[in-house]
């Protein structure tokens, strides 16, 4: 499995389960079977209600706490300094973990104009050695930039949604000119750009499969990539990339498919559901 070496020195495998919408009742048993196959890397939030199916399957795989690196997001409604430390604490303690590898801001929810101070929450955790990096998710330019402006701790990583049919390029080099790395959530579209022609031909021409090639795609761009899949056997396909290579016009003619096809949230007005 590829690492990549975060702005502190921290390693992280470049590709990560992501666990949104697995139940919380199959979250330990997707989380085992995900590190049986050799993941060593798992992408949970407090807002996909799962941390507790998460961590008692890290403890499960019967692998040393160490080598499995653990992300977990503080939600929306917990912004602010001393609801984000209280939102740490009880993230950790569903997941039953000493210490969190990444914590990251889920959303920046503009509207609140609490990122900043929030931030400094993540920066005292990161201090205290609870987390070993912090960093933030869709935070759009001007968030981004704001934060940096008044940041202790250059964010280490930026979660936001990037695949084929959603590149948000101009975001990501934004990102990557301060030395944040990219991590690249919902990357297969959410299955929808795996029914591309362009990456059907490709996979064809590779005899791999569609979800392979465009995983494949990420990594070659230097990507973290979080691939979810409720199933076992996709779950062990989307990690197996390394017997086959993309050439430079595989990559550029998968960039031609930009479309804007959002499949997330509005950052401008997300906020908390009701
Ligand atoms: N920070 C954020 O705001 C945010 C937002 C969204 C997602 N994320 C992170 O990114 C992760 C992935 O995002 P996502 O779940 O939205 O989308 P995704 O990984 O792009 O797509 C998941 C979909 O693709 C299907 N799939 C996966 N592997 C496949 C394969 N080999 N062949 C065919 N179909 C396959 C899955 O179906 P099956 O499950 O049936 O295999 C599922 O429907 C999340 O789990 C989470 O960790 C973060």
């Amino acid at each position: 499995m590829t690492s990549i070496t975060l702005n502190n020195g921290v390693s992280i495998p470049q590709i990560g389960y992501g666990v949104f919408q697995i139940p919380p009742d199959d979250a330990q048993r997707m989380t085992v079977a995900a590190l049986a196959a050799g993941y060593r890397h798992i992408d949970t939030a407090a807002g996909y209600q799962n941390e507790e199916g998460v961590g008692r399957g890290v403890r499960d795989s019967g692998l040393p706490r160490e080598d499995v690196f653990v992300t977990t997001k503080l939600w929306n409604a917990d912004q602010g300094y001393d609801n984000a430390l209280r939102a740490f604490e009880a993230s950790r303690s569903r997941l039953a973990l000493d210490y969190i590898d990444l914590y990251l801001i889920h959303f920046p929810v503009p509207q609140r104009r609490l990122y900043a101070e929030t931030w400094r929450a993540l920066e005292k955790l990161y201090a205290d050695g609870m987390v070993r990096a912090i960093g933030v998710s869709n935070f759009k330019f001007p968030y981004l930039d704001r934060l940096l402006a008044t940041a202790d701790v250059v964010p280490a990583v930026h979660q936001i949604e990037v695949h084929p049919t959603y590149q948000q390029a101009e975001l990501e080099a934004l990102t990557r000119s301060h030395g944040i790395e990219i991590e690249a959530y919902s990357p297969l579209g959410r299955g929808a750009d795996l029914e591309s022609e362009t990456i059907t031909d490709i996979a064809t021409r590779l005899d791999v499969t569609a979800a392979q090639v465009i995983i494949k795609w990420h990594l070659q761009r230097g990507r973290i990539v979080l691939p979810k899949s409720a199933s076992v056997a996709r779950l062990a396909v989307n990690l197996d990339t390394d017997g086959f290579e993309l050439t430079e016009a595989d990559l550029t003619a998968i960039e031609t498919l930009e479309q804007g096809l959002r499949t997330g949230e509005d950052i401008e007005t997300f906020d908390v559901p009701a």
